[in-house]
Formats: C-alpha cells, sequence, structure tokens
C-alpha cells in the first residue's frame, strides 16, 4: 500500500476532541432551524459558508453558539450525532470520545435529559449496529462562572446511572483568554471525587502557563490542543515524561488562525521530540474536514512518514480512556497494517 491517503483510511483510529455541536453542517442547521421555526441570519446554505473566515477562536465561537440553537429536541441531538458517527465510521474511526456542552443548549431552555438521551441513543444504535465504541464527555464553558458549572455538574449527576459506561468524564472549552484553568479548580475536583475522568482545553490560544494551570490545579489527563506548550521547554520536558496526551486539531488550528500555514504546524515537532500527539477534528462542519482529512492535511503539509502516521493512530488508543483490554484489538490492526 503506497498511497499515504489509502493509508490513511485504513489506519483504525480513535477521536478525542470533537465538539458534537461542531459537527452541525449548515444542511442539518438548516432543516432543524425550519422544523423547529428558528430565524437564521442566512439566506442559504452557501451563505452560511461563506460566513466560515474566522479570525480566531472567538470569532468562531461567535457563530458556533449561534448554530447550536437549532437543537431543541431528543431528536435533534440524535440526528447530530448519527450524522458524525456515519461519518466517522466511514474514516474507520472505531471509537470516539465526544465533547458536549450542556449549558449551551440549556441557557435555552432545552433539558438536560433531552440532550444526554439524543446523544447516547445514537451511540448505543451505532455500537448495536457496528460495533463502534463512544464515549461522552461533558465540558463545562469557561467563559462562565464556577458556579454555572457546578450547577450543570450537580444537574447532571441524577443522570449517571442512566449513561454509565457513556458519561465517562467533565471537560473545559470555550473562550480561553482570561478565564484561566484555576477558576476551575472546585469544579474539577468535585468531578475526579465523583470518579469522572477529566481533559481541558489548554494552550489553544492561551499561553503555556495555562497548560500548567490545567495540569497542576484540574489535574487534566489530556491536554486538548496544547500546541503552545511548545514556547516552554521544561512543560514539555514534563509532557514528554508524563506522556500526557495532546490532542491536537491540525484544520482547526489552521481556520483559527493559531498557525498562518499547515506547515508551520508544530505537531511534527511535538512528535519528535517524544510527546503522545493524537489527531482531531474539533468542529469538522466549520474547518473543513473530519478525521482523515485533517491526517491528509497533516500528512501532506509535514511530509508525515507511515511509521508518524501509526504512531499517530497508536496514541489515540493509547490516550483514550478504553482499557488495555479493549484497545489491544485496535493496536493490533494498526501493528498489521503498518508491518505491510
Ligand atoms: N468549543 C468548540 N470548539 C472549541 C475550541 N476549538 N476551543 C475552545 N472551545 C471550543
Ligand atoms: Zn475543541
Amino acid at each position: 500500500m503506497t498511497d499515504p491517503r489509502e493509508f490513511i483510511h485504513r489506519l483504525p483510529k480513535a477521536e478525542l476532541h470533537l465538539h458534537i455541536e461542531g459537527s452541525l453542517e449548515p444542511e442539518m442547521m438548516f432543516a432543524l432551524a425550519r422544523k423547529n421555526g428558528i430565524a437564521l441570519p442566512y439566506a442559504s446554505v452557501e451563505a452560511v459558508r461563506a460566513a466560515y473566515d474566522f479570525s480566531d477562536l472567538q470569532s468562531f465561537l461567535d457563530l458556533y453558539y449561534a448554530g447550536a440553537a437549532v437543537l431543541r429536541t431528543e431528536r435533534d441531538f440524535y440526528e447530530l450525532t448519527a450524522a458524525y458517527l456515519r461519518r466517522a465510521i466511514a474514516d474507520e474511526v472505531r471509537h470516539a470520545e465526544l465533547f458536549f456542552d450542556p449549558q449551551t443548549h440549556t441557557a435555552r431552555g432545552v433539558p438536560l435529559a433531552a440532550v444526554f438521551a439524543g446523544i447516547a441513543g445514537a451511540l448505543r444504535q451505532a455500537r448495536a449496529e457496528h460495533g463502534f465504541s463512544g464515549r461522552m464527555i461533558l465540558c463545562f464553558l469557561r467563559h462562565l462562572s464556577e458556579a454555572e458549572a457546578f450547577a450543570t455538574l450537580d444537574a447532571a449527576l441524577p443522570l449517571r446511572a442512566e449513561y454509565a459506561g457513556l458519561w465517562i468524564g467533565v471537560g473545559l472549552d470555550s473562550g480561553e483568554l482570561g478565564n484561566p484553568p484555576e477558576k476551575f479548580a472546585g469544579v474539577f475536583a468535585r468531578a475526579r471525587d465523583l470518579g469522572l475522568r477529566v481533559v481541558a482545553h489548554a494552550g489553544e490560544e492561551g499561553p503555556p502557563a495555562y497548560v500548567r494551570g490545567a495540569l497542576d490545579a484540574l489535574e487534566a489527563e489530556r491536554i486538548d490542543h496544547g500546541v503552545r506548550a511548545e514556547e516552554d521547554p521544561a512543560l514539555l520536558r514534563r509532557l514528554v515524561e508524563t506522556q500526557t496526551p495532546l490532542t491536537v486539531c491540525p484544520l482547526s488550528n489552521l481556520k483559527l488562525r493559531v498557525v498562518k500555514d499547515l506547515r508551520e504546524h508544530n505537531l511534527a515537532r511535538l512528535l519528535r521530540a517524544g510527546l503522545c500527539v493524537t489527531l482531531n477534528s474539533d468542529d469538522p462542519a466549520y474547518f473543513g474536514g473530519y478525521l482523515n482529512a485533517n491526517f491528509i492535511a497533516a500528512a501532506e503539509a509535514l511530509a508525515l512518514s507511515r511509521d508518524e502516521l501509526a504512531a499517530l493512530a497508536r496514541n489515540s488508543f493509547r490516550a483514550s480512556f478504553v482499557s488495555e483490554a479493549e484497545r489491544r484489538p485496535w493496536l493490533d490492526e494498526i501493528d498489521a497494517l503498518a508491518a505491510r
């Protein structure tokens, strides 16, 4: 198999950094807006796509939250998730730990139970029909207060038994600058005490100090993005030593102007320096590509070798929250493919 695209396609992969609301394609946005009687500030699907020209994270988040307003019912969350899972399965993604932003929806009067039930319903169906392995990670919006994060966690806890094995952890997302991890130390401590896994966005637009804060104040087990950690050599050494994964999102970083050109992206340097780097799609409907598109773009821009592509796929399972026994068959499959 000499074609790198074919190799990428056939690699079993895990997706660890995907906001389910960020998989809302404009066509579905229009269909749900019509169904739910919600006015969109765009005349057409093409006009929506044309608006996806971002200058930074906040300029994207403004559209992302506006788009998410079309999601109202359990069925809407089910359809959204099912559509993502169809694309993931087509990309040979075997396992996904999906982020969702309950506060975006509860603030509009959508019941938290509808959000959980819709996403979980699609995950259970994909497990039954395709053997797809899916989990849910509830993200707190960091531009809101810690008290609001606590209220969200408290509201979700009564649902825990119903979604045992699916809802496995909490994360931290939204506008990073001015909202350091330390702001959420209390709610993350509570989540850890409850046995939830913890991850956090850090070092996307924020400085290396935010990555340190996510590690020290939140005890984050993975750092989402983390690319700015490179500015702090001691921090990089720590990340190599602890093998704390960075869930890197190349097309997102390009669209949000974290990097000017993918050829300048540091993911290959980080990987070659011994960090546990994974590739992910973040908000693929907004950034122009799902997981394989991110692999292909990174491979072409950075001349990633077959061994490096296989290492990225292996890292995705190593960094995931599945058991050793669950990840073994996927790792064996990668080894077999890489040996050909
Ligand atoms: N929410 C959705 N995508 C995000 C990103 N890339 N950074 C922070 N918050 C987000
Ligand atoms: Zn993200």
